[in-house]
């Protein structure tokens, strides 16, 4: 379905170009002035610059051949050369009733649907999850939610970190721990056993301390880095420990990532890449885009129209050692070979730009993809506490993921249990939804660019632009669709909405026929805070429309309880489908 405002900017093109002007004049645009009129279109001004005449005269000119139209109620032209529109309510009901009856509110999808990979999460085996982790995964499940709507195929990849000096630090410290593992006996040439030799809360245990002794400790730091190199290289040991890792971090993960609402077509890792990289060093070397610089293997990525410093992409390190570029770069070669991706998505903390632009011009110079492969970067802010430093636990330790949760579903129980009578097991089941929601979109709700502050109080209110208000909105609408139900009447589906009766419904159809608008700049800029912005203003206007109007009462005609009950179900729809792309559900009550 077209656009509400681009089938209006259609009919007031058309009168500019009947007028002798071009059409490019008659772009027709959301108001600013809400209070004045709900469309505008400013074109008259500079029609007037280009034509020499008045503004004023020109949208004169337009409003006096719109004046009969009839997807327009109101069209006036205001000094100095504005043009406001109010659409007819016949027109806008029309609109609102194409909407409900076409598959997904009448939104377009992508014309050319892409393969997407989006690559986030970005865990690493052995080390606790952190608060980035949490915004690489809530940011990028709802984009690839957002990029499936559209119609494109997206596949979330959560990337396990699983390769590089953490791992050496866990092994080193393990033995430093349990030197008579067998892993350890350099002799042993059996078969090692099935199980871990430690559980996923010594191994969380394990590698700060272990990260901490080798500050402190040079040797130390040198014997985990060689064993990490001796581990790349295959010992025996090392590798079985590895695996262990893997196992018990990954069945963890699993738990917290659905927890989350959070969920991944590939787990692919790091090491995942390995294979590739000889070939892709050959290849880097045989074509010459490769040079020796102190030793290392770089590739010059540096363009003429820098103005900041880039350095080289380190492809070996001296000693011949692979970096994080490397396996970055790899991974895009193995990338290509299984789903031959249209576009590249990374999501990860902001500090990770440079790195990133560094290997998407690597990748693009060397030819590692196609020309027209996107290769996007997507960085976030931090999550801030109410003093605008990094958000720490009270004693000042850094913040773990399952902590974070419980935060705020507890903060969220304490609430329910306030204000309402609920059976302890629901009002657990309910905390754990309306929580997340909370999590969720207060994060999702910000530019991901920037930082915000966590404030448990505000993100857990049921009142303002929360995640909570929006989940109570759509339980309102339940429960008054419930009582509809009690009076034993039903709704013919095939009625329509009838054109609104007043202010509060008219600004609620308004916000309706917006939904498409949104879908496509959210998709667009890559940016679920335009969803939330949205549904805070659907949930906004609902509330008016609410206070306002009796939905259930003997004093509707047929009609209208029909187009009230069959406008508060699309509403309804709406939001379902709003929350869904941002990750998280509704609960029946709260
Ligand atoms: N594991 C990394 C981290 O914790 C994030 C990985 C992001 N993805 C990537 N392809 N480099 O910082």
């Amino acid at each position: 379905m077209k656009k509400i405002v681009d089938l209006i900017s259609e009919d007031i093109k058309q009168a500019f170009v009947l007028k002798g002007y071009d059409e490019k004049y008659g772009v027709v645009t959301l108001s600013n002035r809400p209070d004045l009129c709900q469309y505008q279109c400013n074109g008259a001004m500079a029609a007037a610059k280009a034509y020499k005449k008045a503004p004023i005269t020109i949208a004169q000119e337009i409003v006096s051949l719109l004046q009969e139209n009839s997807k327009i109620k109101e069209i006036t032209a205001i000094m100095p050369g504005f043009i406001n529109i109010n659409l007819s309510d016949e027109f806008l009901a029309e609109y609102v009733n194409d909407m409900r009856k076409n598959k997904d509110f009448g939104c377009d999808k992508e014309s050319e649907p892409k393969t997407v990979i989006i690559d986030y999460g970005g865990p690493n085996i052995a080390k606790p999850l952190h608060v980035g982790h949490m915004r690489s995964a809530i940011i990028g499940e709802s984009l690839k939610r957002i990029f499936n709507f559209m119609g494109n195929e997206a596949i979330g990849d959560v990337h396990l970190g699983d390769w590089g000096t953490p791992m050496g630090l866990v092994i080193a410290e393990l033995k430093r721990r349990k030197p008579e593992l067998i892993y350890f006996d350099e002799s042993f040439s059996g078969e090692y056993p099935n199980e871990a030799p430690f559980t996923i809360s010594e191994l969380e245990d394990i590698y700060p301390a272990a990260s901490a002794y080798s500050k402190e400790n040079p040797d130390f730091l040198e014997e985990a880095k060689q064993i990490t190199f001796l581990m790349q290289n295959g010992h025996r040991g090392y590798i079985a420990i590895w695996k262990h890792m893997q196992e018990v971090s990954v069945t963890d993960l699993k738990k917290i990532y659905d927890n989350l609402n959070v969920s991944f077509e590939l787990w692919k890792k790091e090491s995942d890449a390995q294979p590739y990289i000889t070939d892709m060093v050959e290849y880097l070397k045989a074509n010459n885009y490769a040079r020796i610089s102190d030793g290392a293997l770089v590739v010059d990525v540096k363009e003429e129209t820098d103005t900041k410093e880039f350095p080289p992409c380190m492809i070996l390190k001296s000693d011949g050692a692979t970096l994080y570029s490397t396996t970055d770069l790899a991974t895009i070669v193995e990338r290509v070979k299984l789903f031959d991706p249209d576009h590249i998505i990374y999501i990860t903390d902001k500090r990770q730009e440079l790195h990133f632009e560094i290997i998407f011009r690597c990748a693009k110079k060397t030819k590692l993809v196609k020309e027209n492969t996107k290769l996007q970067f997507i960085g976030f802010g931090t999550m801030n506490g109410k003093d605008g430093k990094p958000f720490k636990t009270r004693d000042g330790g850094v913040l773990r993921l399952e902590y974070l949760i419980k935060l705020v579903t507890d903060e969220v129980y304490r609430k329910i249990m306030e204000n309402r009578s609920m059976e302890e097991d629901e009002a657990r089941e309910v905390a754990s939804r309306v929580g997340l929601a909370a999590l969720k979109y207060g994060d999702l709700s910000n530019q991901a660019s920037k930082d915000y502050v966590f404030d448990l109080e505000r993100f857990t209110s049921f009142e303002g632009n929360t995640g909570p208000y929006i989940l109570y909105t759509i339980v309102r609408i339940k429960s008054i669709l419930e009582k509809f139900k009690d009076t034993g009447k039903t709704i013919n589906k095939g009625m329509d909405i009838l054109p609104a009766s007043s202010q509060v419904e008219r600004d609620l159809m308004l916000q309706i026929t917006r939904f498409s608008d949104m879908v496509h700049s959210a998709y667009e800029e890559q940016a679920p805070h335009r969803i939330c912005q949205y549904i805070y203003d659907l949930a906004d206007k609902f509330s008016s429309f609410y206070h306002d109007t009796k939905v259930i009462s003997e004093d509707n005609s047929e009609d209208r309880q029909a187009s009230l009950i069959l406008m508060i179900t699309l509403v309804e729809e709406i939001l379902l489908t709003a929350i869904n792309l941002l990750g998280f559900e509704a609960p029946e009550r709260m």
